[in-house]
Protein backbone atom coordinates (compact mmCIF):
# COMPACT_ATOMS: atom_id res chain seq x y z
CA UNK A 1 0.00 0.00 0.00
CA UNK A 2 2.74 2.39 0.79
CA UNK A 3 4.45 1.71 -2.46
CA UNK A 4 1.55 2.32 -4.40
CA UNK A 5 1.25 5.85 -2.39
CA UNK A 6 4.33 6.46 -3.53
CA UNK A 7 3.74 5.53 -7.07
CA UNK A 8 0.41 7.79 -7.04
CA UNK A 9 2.26 10.78 -5.09
CA UNK A 10 3.05 12.46 -8.68
CA UNK A 11 -0.71 11.94 -9.47
CA UNK A 12 -2.69 12.67 -7.15
CA UNK A 13 -1.70 16.03 -6.88
CA UNK A 14 -3.35 19.22 -5.33
CA UNK A 15 -4.60 20.66 -8.90
CA UNK A 16 -6.53 17.32 -9.33
CA UNK A 17 -8.33 17.53 -6.19
CA UNK A 18 -11.83 17.58 -8.11
CA UNK A 19 -14.71 14.95 -8.82
CA UNK A 20 -14.32 16.05 -12.16
CA UNK A 21 -10.77 15.11 -12.92
CA UNK A 22 -11.71 11.62 -11.74
CA UNK A 23 -11.26 10.03 -15.74
CA UNK A 24 -8.18 11.93 -15.81
CA UNK A 25 -7.08 10.39 -12.59
CA UNK A 26 -8.23 6.79 -13.99
CA UNK A 27 -6.10 7.22 -16.95
CA UNK A 28 -3.07 8.52 -15.77
CA UNK A 29 -2.96 5.71 -13.18
CA UNK A 30 -3.23 3.22 -15.74
CA UNK A 31 -0.50 5.00 -17.64
CA UNK A 32 1.49 4.39 -14.90
CA UNK A 33 0.56 1.11 -13.50
CA UNK A 34 -0.43 -0.65 -16.60
CA UNK A 35 -3.83 -1.41 -15.07
CA UNK A 36 -6.04 -0.37 -11.90
CA UNK A 37 -5.89 -1.90 -8.87
CA UNK A 38 -8.90 -1.65 -6.46
CA UNK A 39 -6.81 -0.40 -4.16
CA UNK A 40 -5.96 2.36 -6.61
CA UNK A 41 -9.06 3.18 -7.32
CA UNK A 42 -10.00 3.41 -3.61
CA UNK A 43 -7.01 5.52 -2.89
CA UNK A 44 -8.27 7.72 -5.85
CA UNK A 45 -11.64 7.87 -4.13
CA UNK A 46 -9.98 8.68 -0.69
CA UNK A 47 -7.81 11.43 -2.16
CA UNK A 48 -11.61 12.90 -3.96
CA UNK A 49 -13.08 12.47 -0.98
CA UNK A 50 -15.96 10.48 -2.71
CA UNK A 51 -17.22 6.78 -2.19
CA UNK A 52 -14.86 3.89 -3.84
CA UNK A 53 -18.01 3.11 -5.36
CA UNK A 54 -18.43 6.38 -7.79
CA UNK A 55 -15.18 5.68 -8.84
CA UNK A 56 -15.14 2.14 -9.73
CA UNK A 57 -18.71 2.97 -11.35
CA UNK A 58 -17.21 5.41 -13.78
CA UNK A 59 -14.32 3.06 -14.29
CA UNK A 60 -15.91 0.51 -15.25
CA UNK A 61 -18.37 2.43 -17.23
CA UNK A 62 -15.75 3.00 -19.88
CA UNK A 63 -14.15 0.07 -21.87
CA UNK A 64 -10.60 1.84 -22.04
CA UNK A 65 -9.76 0.99 -18.43
CA UNK A 66 -8.24 -2.30 -17.57
CA UNK A 67 -8.31 -3.89 -14.11
CA UNK A 68 -5.94 -6.78 -14.20
CA UNK A 69 -2.02 -5.98 -15.47
CA UNK A 70 -0.91 -6.38 -18.34
CA UNK A 71 1.01 -9.47 -19.58
CA UNK A 72 4.76 -9.34 -20.70
CA UNK A 73 3.65 -9.85 -23.98
CA UNK A 74 0.45 -7.34 -23.91
CA UNK A 75 -1.77 -8.03 -27.17
CA UNK A 76 -4.15 -5.52 -28.27
CA UNK A 77 -6.79 -6.02 -31.34
CA UNK A 78 -7.81 -3.00 -32.79
CA UNK A 79 -11.67 -2.57 -32.62
CA UNK A 80 -12.37 0.50 -34.43
CA UNK A 81 -14.23 1.38 -36.93
CA UNK A 82 -12.04 0.34 -40.19
CA UNK A 83 -10.44 -2.65 -38.09
CA UNK A 84 -14.08 -4.03 -37.10
CA UNK A 85 -15.53 -3.45 -41.03
CA UNK A 86 -12.58 -5.67 -41.79
CA UNK A 87 -13.04 -8.99 -39.48
CA UNK A 88 -11.24 -7.23 -36.56
CA UNK A 89 -13.46 -9.25 -34.30
CA UNK A 90 -12.71 -12.28 -36.01
CA UNK A 91 -9.27 -11.82 -35.10
CA UNK A 92 -10.10 -10.35 -31.65
CA UNK A 93 -11.90 -13.96 -30.97
CA UNK A 94 -9.26 -16.30 -33.18
CA UNK A 95 -6.63 -14.65 -30.85
CA UNK A 96 -8.51 -15.57 -27.18
CA UNK A 97 -8.91 -19.20 -28.63
CA UNK A 98 -5.38 -19.03 -29.41
CA UNK A 99 -3.68 -17.62 -26.19
CA UNK A 100 -6.67 -19.12 -24.14
CA UNK A 101 -7.47 -16.03 -22.45
CA UNK A 102 -10.65 -13.61 -22.39
CA UNK A 103 -10.82 -10.44 -23.34
CA UNK A 104 -9.14 -8.14 -21.31
CA UNK A 105 -7.34 -10.87 -18.95
CA UNK A 106 -3.85 -11.96 -18.75
CA UNK A 107 -2.75 -15.57 -19.39
CA UNK A 108 -2.39 -17.58 -15.78
CA UNK A 109 1.62 -17.75 -16.63
CA UNK A 110 1.21 -13.89 -16.93
CA UNK A 111 2.54 -14.05 -20.34
CA UNK A 112 0.07 -12.55 -22.11
CA UNK A 113 -2.63 -9.94 -22.00
CA UNK A 114 -5.48 -9.68 -24.50
CA UNK A 115 -7.50 -6.51 -24.93
CA UNK A 116 -9.53 -4.77 -27.16
CA UNK A 117 -8.24 -1.18 -28.51
CA UNK A 118 -9.66 1.59 -30.53
CA UNK A 119 -8.43 3.19 -33.54
CA UNK A 120 -4.79 3.34 -33.30
CA UNK A 121 -4.40 5.60 -36.25
CA UNK A 122 -3.05 3.01 -39.07
CA UNK A 123 -6.74 1.99 -40.49
CA UNK A 124 -5.04 1.16 -43.97
CA UNK A 125 -3.47 -1.62 -42.49
CA UNK A 126 -6.99 -2.49 -40.90
CA UNK A 127 -7.54 -5.23 -39.37
CA UNK A 128 -4.18 -4.51 -36.99
CA UNK A 129 -2.92 -5.97 -33.68
CA UNK A 130 -0.04 -4.71 -31.81
CA UNK A 131 1.81 -6.97 -29.31
CA UNK A 132 3.75 -4.73 -27.12
CA UNK A 133 5.29 -2.11 -29.39
CA UNK A 134 4.99 -4.30 -32.77
CA UNK A 135 1.95 -3.55 -34.81
CA UNK A 136 0.97 -6.30 -36.92
CA UNK A 137 -1.12 -5.19 -40.20
CA UNK A 138 -4.23 -7.01 -42.60
CA UNK A 139 -4.64 -9.75 -39.95
CA UNK A 140 -6.68 -13.04 -40.44
CA UNK A 141 -7.76 -15.66 -37.88
CA UNK A 142 -4.92 -18.00 -39.84
CA UNK A 143 -2.22 -15.36 -39.23
CA UNK A 144 -3.12 -14.67 -35.67
CA UNK A 145 -1.50 -18.45 -35.14
CA UNK A 146 1.41 -17.37 -37.67
CA UNK A 147 2.25 -13.96 -35.39
CA UNK A 148 2.01 -15.92 -32.29
CA UNK A 149 4.08 -18.16 -33.20
CA UNK A 150 6.78 -15.52 -33.52
CA UNK A 151 6.52 -14.55 -29.74
CA UNK A 152 5.39 -18.27 -28.62
CA UNK A 153 8.80 -20.01 -29.08
CA UNK A 154 10.75 -17.22 -26.41
CA UNK A 155 7.84 -18.24 -24.02
CA UNK A 156 8.16 -21.86 -24.33
CA UNK A 157 11.39 -21.75 -24.16
CA UNK A 158 12.18 -20.12 -20.89
CA UNK A 159 9.16 -21.84 -19.90
CA UNK A 160 10.85 -25.21 -20.99
CA UNK A 161 14.25 -23.70 -18.85
CA UNK A 162 12.70 -23.04 -15.97
CA UNK A 163 10.83 -26.47 -15.18
CA UNK A 164 7.24 -24.97 -15.71
S1 LIG B 1 -9.61 1.47 -36.89
FE1 LIG B 1 -7.96 0.16 -36.43
S2 LIG B 1 -6.26 1.39 -36.85
FE2 LIG B 1 -7.92 2.71 -37.19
Amino acid sequence: MEELKQQLAKILTPQKKERRHVISLLREVQQKLGFISKEAMQMIADFLEIPGSTVYGIATFYNQFRFKPLGKHAVTVCMGTACHMAGGQLVLEAMARELEVEVGGISPDQEFSLDRVACIGCCALAPVVTINESVYPRMTPPRVEEVLVTVKPVVEEKQVASGQ
